[in-house]
């Protein structure tokens, strides 16, 4: 079977997922006691990660509100490169052995159905910014303003 790489795809779509990610942030419980950098963390406590939140941070990303699939090919000399942050910022999948286990079905089944949508449709947007609905999860609460032509 013919392989299609799609960079500038993949590109998109993890910067949607920095922009805003599904998962809003992660958690984990302290097994044992920490001392961080002199923060002393107990036993037995829910630690969260927000990485929708550290994703638009200035200190993290230059033009961090800006939607540039850009960053995630340049090379690391270029000043958006995503490497120059930690790679914890931005985890929309988790990490480690309790990450998501669906992560490559559901970045396959993104890549397919938008190629797909793209190859087929004029995509265009009508209206205002879309509304979402944020707590552990986003969800866009909608109007869908999008109009599709065929091509
Ligand atoms: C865009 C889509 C998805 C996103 C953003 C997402 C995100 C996440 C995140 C952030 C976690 C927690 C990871 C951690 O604690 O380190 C997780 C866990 C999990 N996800 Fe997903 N997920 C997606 C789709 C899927 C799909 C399609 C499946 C199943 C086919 C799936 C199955 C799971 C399972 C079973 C866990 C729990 C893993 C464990 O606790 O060991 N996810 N997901």
């Amino acid at each position: 079977m013919k392989q299609t790489r799609r960079p500038y795809l993949k590109a998109c779509i993890k910067e949607s997922m920095r922009v805003l990610p599904v998962v809003t942030g992660n958690a984990r419980t302290s097994t044992k006691e920490y001392n961080l950098l002199g923060y002393k963390i107990p036993k037995g406590i829910m630690i969260g990660l927000s990485h929708q939140y550290l994703s638009v941070k200035e200190d993290h990303y230059p033009r961090p509100e800006e939607f540039i699939p850009e960053r995630w090919l340049v090379d690391k000399h270029d000043p958006l490169y995503h490497g120059n942050t930690h790679p914890f910022v931005t985890s929309p999948f988790g990490f480690g052995v309790r990450m998501c286990i669906g992560r490559r079905i559901a970045e396959l089944e993104l890549e397919t159905f938008i190629s797909k949508v793209v190859e087929n449709f004029q995509i265009g947007w009508k209206g205002g910014p879309i509304q979402v609905s944020g707590t552990s999860l986003n969800y866009i609460t909608g109007p869908f303003n999008l109009i599709f032509n065929d091509i």
